[in-house]
């Protein structure tokens, strides 16, 4: 059955469905003619409008313009999606042949290696790690540890203050008394403390406001600076390497007695002398057999136990170790110094 209206109607359809490049396009040409308000469905509606001899055959006529519509757009739409899908895989098609990409590495900064070598040397010798406050009281940092009012470490030049009593720790040494409190006079005592310490130091190639320490400290019945002297050869040969040689000069320090610094032999020129040591020797550490005064501040009686304490650089064995000539290289965090440690 035809009709003009419909067959002109129809004859639109097609060629709008010819003209659709994508299903997203049929669908549109799909609602245009047989949604609620397309033009066939419209047409079918208003059949009760026209005159009754004409209603069957436009009505035939629309039904079977609306049937052949809708085979029309389902076989395109078919061909459309499969057209759209396979297009899409081949889009998305992964090149298993490409190289791979390096995933970036990081690395460990040197200062965190020196530190993570010297926890494990010490581990190695039954020293646990032991941990106290950046900020401290003025007792923990200088009265208990046999620091007198007029001693120039304590002048404002020299240490951050926070209040009269409160201040930031200059040196590690205030987590032996910490340490030796906790132990509420048990024996022995091994530990070691790596930390941040703070002096106000204008920075420069040697110096840095904030620096890193690792102390040492030994409490125990009879434990003498041989002792002590056998646990820095062992230290340093592990640190430096077999050839390593140590030597102890006197010096002072108000927390031992007698006082110790102990030197390494220059592993740049092995002893001879060179720019980095001068005299064939580097000083890495302070140390010393502890105080009476101080074993007594920690809950110890001194005719009963000895002990003995030292306090290293970290940084300042970093810069020898990696020969490194300026301090502030570790603070700055410059990747192009960082990476030569990858
Ligand atoms: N606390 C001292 C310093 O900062 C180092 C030290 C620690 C010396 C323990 C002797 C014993 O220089």
């Amino acid at each position: 059955m035809t009709h003009p209206r419909v067959d002109a109607l129809a004859g639109e359809a097609r060629g709008a469905v010819e003209a659709a490049g994508s299903s997203a396009d049929l669908e549109a040409v799909r609602v245009r003619y047989l949604g609620r308000q397309g033009a066939i469905t419209q047409l079918l509606r208003s059949l009760g409008t026209l005159p009754a001899e004409e209603r069957p055959v436009v009505g035939a006529a629309a039904n079977e313009a609306k049937r052949e519509l809708e085979a029309l757009l389902d076989a395109r739409l078919a061909d459309a999606l499969a057209r759209e899908k396979s297009a899409q895989r081949a889009r998305d098609r992964l090149d298993l042949t490409l190289p791979g990409r390096r995933p970036p590495l990081g690395a460990v900064h040197p200062l965190t290696r020196v530190h993570d070598e010297i926890v494990s040397i010490f581990g190695g010798l039954g020293f646990s790690v032991a941990e106290g406050p950046e900020i401290e009281t003025d007792f923990y940092n200088f009265e208990a540890l046999n620091i007198p009012r007029d001693h120039p470490a304590r002048d404002m030049q020299d240490t951050f203050y926070l209040s009269d009593d409160t201040l930031l720790r200059t040196h590690t040494s205030p987590v032996q008394i910490r340490t030796m409190r906790a132990a509420a006079g048990r024996t022995p005592v091994k530990i070691i403390v790596p930390g941040r310490v703070f002096r106000r130091d204008v920075p420069d190639a040697s110096h840095s406001p904030v620096f890193h320490q690792v102390e040492g400290l030994a409490v125990d019945r009879h434990i003498t600076m041989g002792d002590l002297k056998g646990t820095l050869e062992l230290f340093a040969r592990e640190m430096f390497g077999p050839k390593s040689r140590i030597r102890f000069r006197p010096s002072f320090f108000p927390f031992t007695e007698p006082s110790a610094e102990v030197d390494v032999l220059c592993f740049m020129c092995g002893g001879a002398g060179c720019r980095a040591c001068k005299d064939g020797w580097l000083e890495i550490l302070g140390s010393g057999m502890v105080h009476p005064k101080v074993l007594r501040n920690g809950g110890y009686d001194p005719e009963e136990v000895t002990g003995w304490a030292f306090g290293m650089g970290i940084d300042r064995i970093a810069m020898l170790k990696y020969g490194v000539d300026d301090l502030r290289l570790f603070f700055d965090n410059d990747l192009r110094f960082l990476r030569q440690f990858s």
